[in-house]
């Protein structure tokens, strides 16, 4: 660590020590000091609860420690409370650089203000920190993209880029209200999506979106926290208006893996008479390429997932923390405004998986293509 920030880190480490001693806390102790004089970066995840997190957590760790540093992984358990005691910690142990993949991109501010004041680089990962300067860079994918994927695959599938008429029935769903990303997801499929609500090609028996609806209304129709249980019981409420089945369910926007579990876990626990495999069955989309997920397309019940290879995150967010603590430029691609200012960005580019690559957009794989890149086996998804 350089004397500079050891000064900055002594500063912070006391003014952090006073206002403990002020709430009868244990933490902030000289236990946590660093050990040694390696560089440290330290890694903050949202949550072990989700197989990405925890995927891209160790990825990154390994690529880091790779390359010669010391590394700190820590999850978050989902709560805001955590996340910040956990970046806390690495301000007390000296960390050179933090990585903060944000449970909730405003609430984490005052957190990483702190580390900047201790003078550690603070690098959005994923997610993108909001109303705060003390963000230096933002590495994440093509976040509307996302969005257009699930679209267009509904679109195709619908035939409504053929003329289709329908009415086809969709409900549609947003991630969690806390998460930037979930806004921008949800802009890139809302813009393909609404003008067929408009001609009421599309509309959505619940009632939860109409033509009305517009992309600021995104968190009405979110999910906290992403979590499938919530998606599955929201998505029970809703089928109250399928009368039984009577009513056809054409597709569902789902903007992660995990939410269109809950959904598929409702049709199939409410017993609708809909049949995975049928004409009946809704196109259900998602994003993440889960191990579920994918097992789930190939049995039919899920119809597509957005896969960013978070290998790939992982790659270039390990080399932005080398850059920087080789003292180099690092080299970012646009800007992303977080309501304070432009954070230096670089956006990473995914693809779209269906059971076999079927469609006419370039960049839809197979399952299969996403076993041969190691992402996951064969036997985990069922295909052998
Ligand atoms: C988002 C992320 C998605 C998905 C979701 C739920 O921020 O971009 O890929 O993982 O969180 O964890």
């Amino acid at each position: 660590m350089k004397t500079w920030k050891r000064i900055l880190t002594a500063g912070v480490l006391l003014t952090t020590i006073v206002s403990l001693a002020g709430c009868n806390s244990t933490r902030g102790s000289s236990s946590s000091q660093k050990s040694n004089d390696k560089e440290l970066v330290y890694i903050s995840m949202p949550t072990e609860a989700e197989e990405r997190w925890v995927k891209d957590g160790n990825e990154l760790k390994n690529q880091i420690k790779d390359a010669g540093y010391d590394v700190d992984l820590t999850f978050a358990q989902d709560k805001v409370e955590q996340q910040n005691s956990d970046i806390e910690n690495a301000i007390n142990k000296g960390a050179d650089i933090i990585v903060v993949a944000s449970k909730d991109g405003s609430a984490v501010g005052p957190a990483v203000e702190k580390a900047r004041d201790a003078g550690i680089k603070v690098i959005a990962y994923d997610r993108l920190i909001l109303d705060t300067e003390a963000v230096d860079y933002y590495v994440t994918f093509q976040l509307e993209k996302t969005g257009v994927w699930e679209a267009n695959y509904i679109i195709e599938k619908l035939g409504l880029d053929k003329g289709e008429k329908g009415p086809f029935n969709i409900e549609l769903f947003t991630g969690s209200a806390d998460d930037n990303n979930a806004k921008y997801f949800f802009k890139g499929a809302w813009e393909l999506l609404q003008p067929y609500f408009e001609e009421g090609v599309l509309v959505s028996p619940s009632g939860k979106v109409t033509k009305d609806f517009t992309v600021d209304d995104w968190q009405d129709i979110s999910i906290d926290s992403w979590k499938m249980e919530k998606a599955q019981s929201e998505m029970e409420s809703r089928l109250a208006k399928y009368n039984g089945g009577s009513v056809s369910l054409d597709a569902v926007l789902s903007p992660y893996d995990g939410i269109s579990k809950g959904v598929i876990n409702a049709i199939e626990g409410q017993g609708m008479p809909w049949k995975v495999g049928s004409a009946d069955w809704p196109y259900i989309t998602g994003q993440d390429a889960m191990v579920t997920a994918l097992s789930d397309i190939l049995e039919g019940k899920q119809g597509e997932t957005v896969w960013k290879d978070t290998r790939e995150l992982a790659t270039k967010v390990a080399e932005v923390c080398v850059e920087i603590l080789d003292g180099k430029d690092v080299e970012t691609t646009e800007t992303m405004n977080n309501n304070v200012v432009d954070v230096p960005s670089i956006l990473l580019d995914s693809k779209s998986v269906t059971k076999n690559g079927e469609s006419d957009a370039k960049d839809t794989i197979s399952v299969k293509d996403v076993v041969d890149s190691g992402y996951v086996t064969a036997k985990q998804v069922g295909l052998e």
